[in-house]
């Protein structure tokens, strides 16, 4: 890493996130270049975001057309790239209306002040959202978050959270009271390490919040857009019962635009007129460029049948893997997956690594000499959040190198 590069950031750049000593310069595909011109294979996809993979060339010609057409054009305006891809993104959930914003963060403070507003006559301000969940950096992200470690140091938060057991029915019911409007959930948590609501859950909790009238509120910000294998996970966990379950609201972001940014709240029709004009706004929610991107990625989504592609790759992860597991079952713990969002949950006990350093960051940085990227969470997870155009010859590649690290590691 160039030592004038460091030395900038060091000096320059306000020290909010633990990062790596990689310098990235260029990326093709699956694939990403250090400014020592070294290949790495990347399946942590920007974390979820670059679910194209890098330097998409269709990607480019619609920024650069729609850079040369219309940049910005602000809100108070129609423009025809926004209305497509509202349409494009209620079609594929259900009846409803689309609010853009700029990252995940902000989906879930609309979808906050949705709920809010829908029940503010009756005095209901409540959400119950899941423990382990993360739903962003702001302040009524960091309070909605049921992770002690992101609101340190920041109180007062915004009042009327409560976080309970993840998949656990009957603790949503013991928090419901008077003031409860909403829960908020991810269909599959994903910071805390790929932990996927199962089918049960969610109609008991579609059935609970019918019965109690309270918003359901689905953070599909990491586990949406085809991820798991359909457009919204809620698709591929319910499958055939999917008939029976739809939220009241949909956040979206990060493989929205695939590197550009951009977030998005689909709305039920039932709450569509809830934030009515002058009640929220961003003056760069749905930009034109955005737009034209989030465009282009559904039909190139669509065209090569990528979310087909994520299924299968996400089943041939989770078998080859194991076979992994039982060569080192005393190196890989547990390994959870979704189509592609795959968890693996790695032994703390390595001879060479650190005891103060997360076992996750350690394995995370001896993959990196190996050439490949992956994202870590928790303690113990390695993430793979690849994108969705890889192939099984590059999944395979990954595979090799993640053994060949764990070998390494192990002789
Ligand atoms: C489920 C979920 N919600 C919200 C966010 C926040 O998104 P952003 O970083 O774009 O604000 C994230 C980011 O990791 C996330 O995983």
């Amino acid at each position: 890493m160039s030592n004038n590069i460091k030395n900038q950031f060091k000096q320059f750049v306000a020290p909010t996130y633990g990062r790596f000593p990689l310098t990235l310069d260029r990326g093709k595909g699956s694939y990403v270049w250090d400014s020592n011109d070294k290949k790495y294979l990347d399946l942590g996809g920007g974390i979820a975001v670059n679910c194209l993979g890098h330097s998409h060339p269709e990607i480019s010609q619609a920024l650069s057309e729609q850079s040369s057409r219309l940049i910005h054009c602000s809100n108070l305006y129609h423009f025809e790239g926004q209305s497509q891809l509202a349409e494009n993104l209620s079609k594929r959930i259900g009846s409803g209306r689309v609010f853009f914003c700029n990252s995940g963060a902000e989906s879930s403070e609309v979808m906050i002040k949705l709920a809010r507003r829908s029940k503010q006559v009756e005095g209901r301000f409540e959400i119950i959202t899941a423990e382990n969940s993360f739903h962003g950096r702001t302040m009524a992200g960091i309070s909605a978050t049921g992770q002690a470690k992101v609101k340190d140091g920041f109180a007062p938060l915004l009042q009327g959270f409560s976080h309970v057991p993840f998949n656990n029915l009957d603790a949503i019911r013991s928090a419901i009271t008077p003031a409860t409007v909403a829960v908020m959930i991810e269909g599959v948590q994903g910071e805390s390490g790929i932990h996927p609501a199962t089918a049960g859950y969610l109609l008991g909790l579609r059935e609970l919040c019918d019965h109690h009238d309270l918003l359901l509120l689905w953070d599909g910000v990491q586990c949406g857009h085809f991820r798991t294998g359909s457009f919204q996970s809620f698709q591929t966990i319910l499958s055939d019962q999917i008939g029976e379950f739809l939220p009241d609201a949909v956040g979206m972001a990060k493989s929205l635009g695939g590197g550009f940014p951009i977030g998005a709240v689909w709305i039920s029709e039932k709450h569509s007129e809830v934030l009515s004009a002058g009640t929220h706004g961003s003056t760069f929610g749905g930009n034109p460029l955005a737009c034209a991107v989030g465009n282009k990625i559904l039909e190139i989504i669509d065209r090569d049948k990528l979310e087909e592609n994520a299924s299968e790759l996400g089943k041939f992860f989770l078998r080859e893997l194991k076979k992994i597991q039982s060569k080192y079952p005393n190196i890989i713990n547990t390994i959870r997956g979704i189509g592609l969002m795959i968890g693996i949950e790695m032994n703390k006990e390595i001879k060479s690594f650190d005891k103060k350093v997360p076992t996750s960051i350690q394995w995370v940085s001896a993959l990196h000499e190996v050439g490949l990227l992956t994202i870590p969470a928790g303690d113990s997870i390695v993430r793979f959040l690849p994108p969705l155009n890889l192939t099984q010859n590059e999944a395979q590649d990954g595979l090799d190198l993640f053994e060949k690290t764990i070998k390494k590691l192990t002789s």
